[in-house]
């Protein structure tokens, strides 16, 4: 991924910023707590591509900070969208709110917060 988008990003004119979407259910420390949150939630596959999302993550990050880009990895908690029939049910936040820091985020408001991970409406999260 960073072997495309890379020097591309480098020609920008201002910062170059990459947001990686992740999920909590990629969280392994949280998967292994039995109370975590989403602990009933088994859907393997998902998870497994989550947590190796927060791996590229980690590279992208290492990677290109020295080039100066910010990268960002942000969880955006149960959200309406179109991921699963759950996602239109209750408990599910409005998809403009889910996506706000994103937009925070290109728009250069959150620099001081890339390499790190930002999950919605928490202080912290396990990896
Ligand atoms: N919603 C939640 O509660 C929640 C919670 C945690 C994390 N997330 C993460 O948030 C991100 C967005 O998901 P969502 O909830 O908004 O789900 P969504 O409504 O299903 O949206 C997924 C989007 O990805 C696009 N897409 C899928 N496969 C693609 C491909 N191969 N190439 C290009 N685009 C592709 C889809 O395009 P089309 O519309 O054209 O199919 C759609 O716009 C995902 O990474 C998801 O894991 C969501």
């Amino acid at each position: 991924m960073g072997d495309y988008f890379a020097p591309l990003l480098k020609k920008s004119a201002g910062t170059p910023r990459i947001v990686d979407v992740t999920s909590g259910a990629g969280s392994i420390g949280n998967r292994m707590n039995p109370n975590g949150f989403g602990s009933e939630f088994q859907v393997i596959p998902y998870r497994v591509s989550k947590a190796a999302m927060n791996m590229v993550f980690a590279c992208q990050h290492r990677g290109f900070e020295a080039d100066g880009f910010k990268v960002f990895l942000y969880g955006p908690g149960p959200t309406v969208s179109n991921l699963s029939p759950n996602n239109a049910g209750p408990g599910m936040k409005p998809t403009s709110v889910g996506a706000a820091p994103i937009v925070e985020m290109v728009q250069g408001k959150r620099d001081g917060e890339a390499g790190k991970y930002l999950e919605y409406g928490v202080d912290s999260f396990p990896w």
